[in-house]
């Protein structure tokens, strides 16, 4: 597999996960590293996730001792659940960004999973986008905002969940929720029997995911309290990023509705893509309306808030 060999010598991949696409690298080759930071414009500050094809391997690059672990990894392994989790001092500085804790996930992507397996080495991943901006959920997207700053981009279609992963932090005590994502932090503290502290976001975050103006798109972004108007505010051209539904409204230039069967996977698969969708019709503002703050739509409803931060 050429891609896998590419990352062996060195080379930046994207590839597809269930989540978002990844920007991989050799996570024990610090100058490998150190290219997913130039080529996405990513504030060294900011750790990276590694990731793995199973428990065991996790275990190359982080302490999985605590019995937690292996209850967590059963249980949602594959899937969209990063764990971070003490360090081995094998694993290079820049991966963690100078921390003592790594985050750890095993993709449940057959293609990220293949590609894993053949490159036999541990895969630094970020999401494939410049830093900041909204992250990608298709093959055409990476290369829209990476270009040719990436070898290759593997191009398996859209990606099944469209939120990143959640980010559960094990080395706080109780642990705690850095990043709401594809797995509701219910299910996690179900199968903890714990209950979780899920963390707000902060402009000097111990997870940059948390940083406060993120996903953003170019065009300014209002998150409503409730259900759009029908008739859009008057600020010129308007695009609206309906929940569900048939479009509402009169007189909004564009309308893109994230579940027309009103399921929150749905709008989540659908939410970076007509988000991106929306911002290239270069209108002057767009409106979201929320989306029920249950379950995915918690990880939807935060990178709205997140995209929405600082236009208004
Ligand atoms: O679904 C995902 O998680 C995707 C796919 C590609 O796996 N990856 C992803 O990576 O979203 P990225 O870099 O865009 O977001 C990772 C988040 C960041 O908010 C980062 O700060 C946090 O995870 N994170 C990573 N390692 C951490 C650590 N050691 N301590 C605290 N937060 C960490
Ligand atoms: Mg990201």
């Amino acid at each position: 597999m050429e891609a896998a060999e590419r990352l062996r010598a060195g080379g930046l991949v994207a590839f597809p996960t269930e989540t978002v696409y990844g920007l991989g690298a050799n996570a024990l080759d610090p100058q490998a590293v150190a290219r997913i930071f130039e080529a996405k414009a990513r504030p060294s500050f900011d750790p990276l996730i590694v990731h793995v094809p199973d428990l065991r391997e996790a275990g190359r690059v982080a302490s999985t001792s605590d019995p937690r672990v292996r209850s967590l990894a059963e249980r949602f392994w594959p899937g969209p659940l990063t764990l971070v989790l003490p360090r081995r001092p094998e694993l290079p500085e820049i991966v963690t960004a100078g921390l003592p804790a790594v985050g750890v996930r095993v993709p449940g992507h057959s293609v990220a999973r293949a590609l894993l397996a053949t490159a036999g080495v541990p895969v630094a991943a970020p999401s494939a986008n410049p830093f900041g901006s909204v992250s990608p959920t298709t093959a055409e997207h990476v290369a829209q905002g990476l270009g040719d700053r990436v070898d290759l981009i593997l191009d398996a279609g859209p990606c099944r969940v469209g939120v990143e992963s959640t980010v559960l932090s094990l080395v706080d005590d109780p642990p705690v929720v850095l990043r709401p994502g594809g797995i509701p932090h219910e299910e996690l503290e179900a199968a903890l029997g714990q209950t979780l502290e899920v963390r707000a976001s902060s402009s000097r975050p111990l997870s940059p995911g948390l940083l406060e103006r993120h996903y953003a798109t170019r065009t300014p972004l209002w998150l409503l309290d409730e259900a759009a108007p029908q008739a859009p505010p008057e600020r010129g051209r308007v695009g609206l990023l309906a929940f569900e539904g048939a479009p509402r409204g009169h007189g909004y230039a564009a309308v893109e509705v994230l579940a027309p069967d009103g399921r929150l996977t749905t709008a989540a698969a659908n939410l970076f893509a007509a988000l991106r969708r929306l911002d290239a019709l270069g209108l002057d503002l767009l409106i979201a309306e929320p989306v029920p703050d249950a379950g995915i739509g918690r990880a939807i409803l935060d990178r709205l808030r997140r995209a929405a931060a600082g236009s208004r």
